[in-house]
């Protein structure tokens, strides 16, 4: 615990997933804070726009020499003192359960939202994960160079719709062609769009809130009615509270354009002075380990397929809980009670060199690995001995019923699938009188790679028939009837045995909970 040199490492981490809905600007926001911190060169470099193909970056040397895929999964670069790691939580068709279980491992998360169109579904779904487990989040509102929603009421809805508290870090002057500037409200300036109409300062200090009564900007009337509104905001509105935010009860909203980069170099200087260090992690037997621990520990998050044939490997990622890893290390795996050498190990720096950096508590690191890693296990070092908290489930939304091609080959068909549905590949139920195999996702591309999956590591090729979607419920055995299944929901039971419903929607879901008044209905995370 007395190493001032692993203290002052773990504090400088600022490790965090940014989540929002497709087109919100996640990718544009994501570029701008890699060029801020001297990742990449150039914009565009993360993923090439239009074609939708990535463009030649340096990541994509670092995938060819490794024949694995590890673009922008996670993004690191040092910035005024701090190391940032970026986690990427795939969305878009790549929405899968990884995108939730990567959020169990960053200390904070920054949603970004269209000022146009406000919160939308994907953002909804990601944030309840954000905030059950009580992560602290940040908000940036994008896309300001284009007429958007007015600021007052993007805050309402944030508040009414995620239930949270929220404090303008900053007030937009204007929006679209008329955007001005930013009114800074937490660091008591101006910053303006085109500074070059402002004499090319591109900020400007207020005195008492205000700036001096002969600057230019202060003829316009928008900077009037943002006087206003901001003093409405300041004594109607929330304070700004530090405490609030690290327990996630607070999220503090910035404005911006990622697009014409604006407002998001402030956004990243206020990020990594207030957004939180590296935290304790809970064990199963409900201590924590604290990140300054001298000995190594972390847990796998992640394990990312190759879904190249001419190469198996797969890569664990692992968050670093505490201490420090360095490369050739023994550690012990959990589960097993085998130890580990962590010498085929990869780290994100981003800009390719791949220097050996000393990765610690806060830091991920990639762990080649040939099939000896699940997710949840955990590594620690020496004496430590401690297994990490079980990751949550999260309530799968899609459905297939699922059977072997040939049914000669029933022992890999059973083989593959237990060895995915331990990996966490994708969920598995059966019907409950029948047994039928049914797999569930929380998105699209989990089916197809268990899909290719099976067939390429288990040589088992499977017949997939599409449920649709339905909303799972499990319910307390002691209360089945199996009279409770109809037509409107079909009973199964998952792989621990427990029962559960799948309804058709809401209305089926309802009905029963109307006509079963005591059964309580039950979802994961
Ligand atoms: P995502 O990763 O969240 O899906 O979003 P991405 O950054 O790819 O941005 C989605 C679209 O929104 C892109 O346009 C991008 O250029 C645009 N965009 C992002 N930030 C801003 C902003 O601040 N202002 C404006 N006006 N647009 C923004 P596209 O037409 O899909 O791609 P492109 O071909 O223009 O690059």
């Amino acid at each position: 615990m007395n190493n001032p040199k692993l203290k002052e490492q773990v504090d400088s981490r600022r490790t965090f997933a940014i989540i929002s809905h497709p087109d919100a600007g996640k990718t544009t926001i994501t570029e701008q804070l890699l060029l801020f911190g001297g990742a990449i060169r150039q914009a565009g470099t993360v993923k090439g726009k239009k074609t939708g193909n990535f463009a030649k970056s340096d990541w994509m040397e670092i995938e060819k020499q490794r024949g694995i895929s590890v673009t922008s999964s996670v993004m690191q670069f040092d910035y005024e003192g701090k190391r940032v790691n970026i986690l990427d939580t795939p969305g878009h068709e790549d929405f899968s359960e990884d995108t939730y279980r990567t959020l169990m491992a960053v200390d904070s998360a920054v949603m970004v939202i269209d000022s146009a169109k406000g919160i939308e579904a994907q953002t909804k779904k990601l944030f309840q994960v954000v905030k059950r487990r009580g992560i602290p989040i940040f908000t940036f509102i994008n896309k300001l160079d284009r007429d958007g929603r007015e600021p007052l009421d993007l805050l309402e809805e944030l508040e009414e719709l995620l239930d949270i508290e929220s404090y303008p870090m900053n007030w937009p002057i204007g929006m679209g062609k008329g955007l001005e500037g930013l009114y800074d409200i937490h660091h008591q300036r101006i910053e303006f769009y085109r500074p070059e109409e402002y004499g090319d300062q591109r900020f400007a200090a207020l005195t008492d809130g205000e700036l001096p009564a002969d600057h230019p900007l202060t003829k316009n009337s928008i900077y009037q009615d943002v006087l206003g509104e901001v003093e409405l905001v300041q004594e109607a509105g929330d304070q700004f509270d530090l405490e609030k935010i690290a327990r996630g009860d607070q999220t503090p909203v910035f404005f911006g354009s990622a697009l014409t980069n604006f407002g998001v170099q402030t956004f990243l200087e206020t990020f990594v002075t207030i957004a939180p260090k590296p935290h304790a992690h809970k064990t199963e037997d409900g201590e924590e380990v604290s990140p300054y621990e001298e000995e190594f520990s972390g847990f796998v998050f992640k394990i990312q397929a190759n879904m190249n044939p001419n190469h198996r490997d797969r890569i664990a990622f692992v968050r670093i809980c505490s201490g420090t890893f360095e490369r050739g290390m023994d550690v012990q795996l959990n589960r097993t009670d085998k130890k580990m050498k962590l010498s085929n190990v990869t780290q994100f720096m981003a800009d390719a060199r791949e220097n050996i950096q000393e990765a610690v508590a806060g830091d991920i690191i990639g762990i080649y690995d040939t099939g000896n890693y699940q997710i949840g296990d955990t590594l620690y070092e020496g004496k430590l001995k401690v297994a990490y908290e079980e990751l949550p489930s999260f309530t799968p939304e899609l459905f297939m019923k699922v059977t072997a091609k040939n049914v000669m080959k029933q022992k890999s068909f059973h083989k593959g699938i237990y060895q995915l549905v331990q990996e966490g590949a994708i969920q598995l139920y059966k019907t409950y009188l029948t047994d039928e195999y049914i797999i569930g996702a929380v998105g699209q591309l989990q089916f197809e790679v268990f899909q290719y999956r099976m067939q390429n590591e288990y040589n088992s090729e499977v017949v997939m028939t599409p449920m649709g979607s339905k909303i799972a419920r499990w319910i307390d055995p002691e209360d089945l009837d199996e009279r409770m299944s109809s037509s409107r929901n079909i009973l199964a039971k998952d792989r621990f045995d427990q029962p559960l419903f799948l309804f058709e929607n809401q209305f089926a879901m309802r009905w029963f909970a109307d006509k079963y008044p005591n059964v309580e209905l039950k979802s994961l995370m």
